[in-house]
Order: C-alpha cells, then structure tokens, then sequence
C-alpha cells in the first residue's frame, strides 16, 4: 500500500523562500532596506502607540529593526518578540539585539501558528510582515487569540501597485519585453493586502473590531549616490536583488533580463537629480482591535 504523501504545512513555500537565496539577499541589503522603509515602520509605530510595560509581538520582524524600536517604547518592564520564518534574518536580528544590548526575544516560527499562550499580548505590530500568508483569515484568527482582550494590532502593508513608483516605474519601464501579470490581492505577496476591502473582510473574518485604514505616503530614494550614474546603479542593485520585480525577472532568459536592465536603468535615471533617485511609495496604516 502506498504511504500517503502529508500535506504540506501551511506556508511552505514562503518558508523556502525566505530561508533560500532571498533570506540571503534580504541579509545582504538588509541595511539599505532599512533605510528605505523607516518612514512607513514609522507611520505604523505612531499608531501603534507602545507604551511602557506592554507586552508586543512583531510580526515577520526580519532582521529586528522594529522590535527593537519596540523593545525601547516598552521598556524594562515591558516585553517585546520578533517572530519571522527565516532563520538568516533572524540570525541578523539576535546578533543586532547582542550589539545593542537589548533583552528581545526572536522566534523562529511561522506567525499563522503562534506558539504563544492565549492572551499574552497587547500589542501585534508588523512592517511589511504580513502579507505572506496563504489563509490570511486563518492566520490573523490565530493571532487574534493571541491578544489580551481590548488588545490591538497595528500594521504597515502596501496599497496599490499604481500608487507606488518603486514597483511601477520599472515594471512600466519593461511593458514592451514582459507581459504585464495583473497583481492578485489574493495571493501571498507585497500587494496581498492592498485591496482595503480585502483587509477589512480578512481582519473581521479572523475576529477583529474597530478596523481602520489610514493611507500614508511618502517618497524615498530608491538610489542614492555621487552622480546620476551612481544613484542608478545603486537602485537597480535593489531592484534586480530584492522584491517583486527581482522574482519576476529571476526566471526570464538572459537576454531578456539584459533588455529589461537597460530599460529599467534608462527609467530610474530620469527621476535622479542632485540628492537622490527618489520614488514614491504608498501604505495603508492598519489598526484594529480584539473584539
Ligand atoms: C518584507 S519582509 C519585512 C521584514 C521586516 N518586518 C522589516 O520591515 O524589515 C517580510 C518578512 O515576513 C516574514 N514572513 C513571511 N511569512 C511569514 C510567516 N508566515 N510567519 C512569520 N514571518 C513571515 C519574512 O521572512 C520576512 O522577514
């Protein structure tokens, strides 16, 4: 009789992929992507309001930046948790929290399935963690649970493709090589969550109240650099190592992604001038809470 293949867990493919050659390449850029998204992680820890004492869990903390933002609004008698999937983040992020002598504690484990006992937080916070789960609903049910009652949850996640230049401009830049996929809200990925309908319906779904969504925008330099030349070079490193645009050209032959470098580096050269090659890039501040 044939043994019965198990299922696979929940999120194995994620969890490949950040544990494969992209957790390596996000270790890589891990400062510059820090950089890049800090006034976002900002917009969502003004909502999320930590106060001394309170006891947090950042949601795919990558390699801790958050958690450590965390881990000073609450204090000594306070306590903040990373969890994320990808061990080399995370060894990034216990190496970090070491050097900065901070008392913060990561977890590696999938956040869907919470190893934590009912009610220990006040506070889920997340930057850009969460959008990467293949049954968001079943995932935030869990989380919730994992709230104290009247406990709340703050998050950043991006809106609209067309509302952010750092996707669109190159993607735009490479209409005439690439057939353009449309985007699915409804798989895992950076733009999971931009639907705001799809978030309300997922957040109620999994036992969340008072859901609101507050759009935020702000630019940032994809490229920075001594000259033109230099901010072009620096911002097409990211955009051929890291995120969508990287995932989609990986698989194409070696002559269409020549094409596309040349086209994408012709684009982002224009928007560069005396400070930077600056896009603009557009969130949803997400807060809700424990119903
Ligand atoms: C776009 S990165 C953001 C990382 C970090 N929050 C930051 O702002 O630098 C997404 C993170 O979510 C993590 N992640 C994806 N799926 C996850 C899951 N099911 N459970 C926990 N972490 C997950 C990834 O490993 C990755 O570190």
């Amino acid at each position: 009789m044939d043994t019965p293949i198990p299922d696979a867990p929940p999120n194995a493919e994620q969890i490949e992929y950040w544990n494969g050659a992209v957790g390596l390449r996000w270790l890589a850029y891990n400062d510059w992507l820090d950089e890049r998204t800090a006034a976002y992680g900002r917009a969502a820890f003004a909502a999320a309001a930590p106060q001394p004492g309170e006891c947090v869990l950042d949601i795919g903390c990558g390699a801790g930046a958050t958690t450590f933002e965390l881990a000073r609004a609450v204090g000594p008698d306070g306590a903040a948790t990373g969890i994320d999937i990808s061990a080399p983040l995370l060894g990034r992020a216990r190496e970090r929290a070491a050097a900065l002598g901070l008392a913060v504690e990561f977890l590696e484990a999938d956040a869907s399935r919470p190893p934590f006992a009912p009610q220990r937080f006040d506070l889920l916070f997340s930057r850009f963690g969460v959008m990467f789960f293949d049954d968001p609903a079943a995932a935030f049910a869990e989380l919730h649970k994992t709230l104290k009652p009247g406990g709340r949850i703050a998050f950043a996640c991006w809106q609209d493709p067309q509302l952010n230049d750092w996707y669109e401009r190159p993607l735009a830049a490479i209409a005439h090589i690439l057939e353009r996929a449309p985007v699915d809200t409804r798989q895992p990925g950076p733009f999971a969550f931009s639907d705001p309908d799809h978030i309300r319906e997922v957040l109620a779904a999994a036992g969340f109240a008072q859901v609101e969504l507050a759009p935020f925008a702000t630019p940032f330099y994809l490229g920075r650099g001594a000259s033109r030349e230099a901010m072009a070079d620096d911002a097409m490193e990211q955009v051929f190592r890291v995120g969508p645009i990287a995932r989609l050209l990986e698989p194409q032959s070696e002559q269409v992604q020549a094409q596309a470098r040349g086209a994408i580096r012709a684009s982002l050269l224009e928007l560069a001038d005396d400070h930077g090659l600056e896009v603009g890039g557009a969130i949803w501040v997400v807060t809700a809470r424990a119903g």
